[in-house]
């Protein structure tokens, strides 16, 4: 396996709408010296208050919710569909409340500056809290939004944190 190398955020040339949208990425944080992990196919990279950006949204019933709410840092993890496809649709489905997933697959917990990933990922992103803010049916500009994908309530947070670094093999 090839080792990790920084990558400028300007060179990253992955397209967030298929890295993200359609081969989903993992949200890991750390709390109490325990990683967990979950899976998010929802966000987006981009620019804001000068800084390059993650955009990221955790719903309030989220284990991993904890675990970024506790942590400053958190990481987003890519991985090759083929091999980890079965991995990313567990950690989307399970809850680390009933189980330890990242123990179940074996994943190998690295740290970067205190910041959890995983070394079977072949795309890491480093990203630092910067703002947490609810969404609330009161600001969706669209009916269906809150009809469509929140008939049980259970809104998500929007976390927008600087990407402090990215790794590729
Ligand atoms: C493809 C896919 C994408 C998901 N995207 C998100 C997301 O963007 N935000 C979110 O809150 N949950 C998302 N989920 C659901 C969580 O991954 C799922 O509820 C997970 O079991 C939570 O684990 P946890 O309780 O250990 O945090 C997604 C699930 C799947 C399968």
């Amino acid at each position: 396996m090839q080792t990790f190398q920084q990558i400028n955020p300007e060179d990253f040339n992955h397209s967030p709408f298929r890295i993200i949208g359609k081969e989903w990425m993992l949200v890991t944080a750390e709390k109490d010296g325990r990683a967990n992990s979950m899976t998010a196919s929802w966000g987006g990279l981009g620019v804001m208050w000068q800084k390059n950006v993650s955009f990221v949204v955790i719903r309030k019933s989220r284990f991993t919710k904890e675990f970024v709410d506790a942590a400053d840092t958190f990481s987003l993890t890519f991985f090759d569909r083929k091999q980890y496809g079965k991995m990313l649709g567990y950690m989307g489905t399970v809850s680390g409340r009933d189980e330890d997933k990242i123990a179940k697959f074996a994943l190998t917990v690295s740290h970067r500056n205190g910041t959890p990933y995983f070394e079977e990922a072949n795309k890491v992103i480093i990203c630092k809290k910067m703002f947490c803010q609810p969404l609330t049916p009161d600001h969706f500009l669209s009916d269906s939004i809150d009809t469509e994908f929140y008939k049980d309530k259970d809104y998500h947070d929007l976390y927008i944190s600087e990407v402090t670094d990215i790794l590729a093999r």
